[in-house]
């Protein structure tokens, strides 16, 4: 009988437990048996498993969080901890590991893929930076969280008269920002991908003062470049990223806005508060042909793959170039954006 190992790592997101779901009612469908990993590669290290059946994932689709637990655990930093892996994985017998996960835990199926593993990727981000497929699960349910934050700050702005300027997370991508910005409404979206240019911005907000609206909306995405922000000191996480949060650059806005106009401006942080709480449909029905394409693709003995969205299909690319780079938001889109900043 065929064993599939599978795991969720990086930063959990809505969706997985759908995905966690689909893998398994698939994978009894052929009649192969399911270990759940435990805390992302952690428990690839530390045997940390629970054997998993249809029927304690029976209710899981609409649960936030995973119910494998993630970490942000690289095993491939540390040699021992490399070869504890490949050693688990030959231990337990597995015909495929299935890693659900974002760039990092993609990139590391893939480099295990290299070394022998027959491994499959199944893509999910609330950044929706993954190559290769037009979106991933998380991205929609946390774009929610952040527009309903984003239309109570508007009633909040309205009423005082100032400027709020909402910083949202996307870490080098700014797909949340530029899809809570255009889908909300607000005066103006920074992101990554676009130069900041801090003085046409607080220009567009005078202007828009002078005719008659009394308040301002910015989205800030959390990895936009400042002169402000120096990243020598800054902490990074196991894959070496800079832990964003820390850099401040909504509050560093603000301040710029309220020097630069003179209008009283506020800021605020959504933080992890976006990648809480139950999936939207959307997120659960794309997790949901995510992990069954995965079982599909083992059946198959197709292996070293990432499933993806493109267009309404659900289909496979080779992990390898899945990792290779990341989706940047096109300019096109942006311009799109800003025929609203009116
Ligand atoms: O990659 C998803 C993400 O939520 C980013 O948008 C954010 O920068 C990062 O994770 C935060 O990571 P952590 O949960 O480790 O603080």
């Amino acid at each position: 009988m065929k064993k599939i190992g599978v795991l969720t790592g990086g930063g959990d997101c809505p969706g997985l437990n759908s995905a966690i779901r689909a893998v398994v009612v698939k994978a009894e469908e052929f009649g192969f048996e399911v270990v759940g990993i435990k805390y992302g590669w952690q428990g690839l290290i530390n045997l940390d498993l629970e054997s998993l059946n249809s029927e304690q994932v029976e209710e899981i689709s609409s649960w936030g969080g995973t119910i494998l637990g993630s970490s942000r655990t690289n095993p491939l930093k540390k040699e021992e901890d490399k070869k504890k892996v490949l050693e688990n994985i030959k231990k337990l017998d597995l015909s495929c590991l299935v890693a659900i996960g974002g760039d990092d835990t993609l990139g590391v199926a893939n480099k295990l893929h290299q070394e022998g593993v027959p491994a499959i990727g199944i893509p999910k981000t609330m950044d929706n930076d993954l190559f290769h497929t037009d979106y991933t699960f998380g991205f929609d349910s946390a774009v929610s969280v952040s527009l309903d934050a984003l239309e109570r700050l508007r009633d909040t702005a309205k009423s005082h008269r100032r400027v709020i300027v909402f910083e949202v997370m996307g870490r080098h991508t700014g797909w949340v920002a530029l899809f809570t910005g255009l889908a909300g409404g607000a005066d103006w979206i920074l992101i990554p991908e676009v130069p900041v240019d801090l003085e046409e911005m607080c220009n567009h907000l005078k202007k828009i003062r002078e005719r008659g609206k009394l308040y301002g909306l910015v989205v800030v995405s959390e990895g936009i470049e400042l002169p402000q922000v120096k990243e020598k000191d800054k902490e990074v996480d196991a894959f070496g990223h800079i832990i964003l949060k820390e850099r401040g650059v909504g509050e560093l806005v603000a301040k710029e806005v309220e020097e630069q106009t003179g209008f009283e401006t506020r800021f605020a942080v959504i933080g992890h508060i976006q990648r809480g709480g139950a999936p939207t449909v959307f997120d659960r029905i794309l997790a949901t042909r995510c992990g069954i394409k995965a079982v599909e693709l083992i059946k198959e003995g197709k292996f070293g793959k990432m499933t993806c969205l493109q267009g309404n299909e659900i289909t496979a690319v080779d992990l390898e170039l899945a990792t290779s780079e990341q989706k940047k938001v096109p300019q096109k889109l942006y311009e799109l954006a800003r025929t609203f900043f009116k």
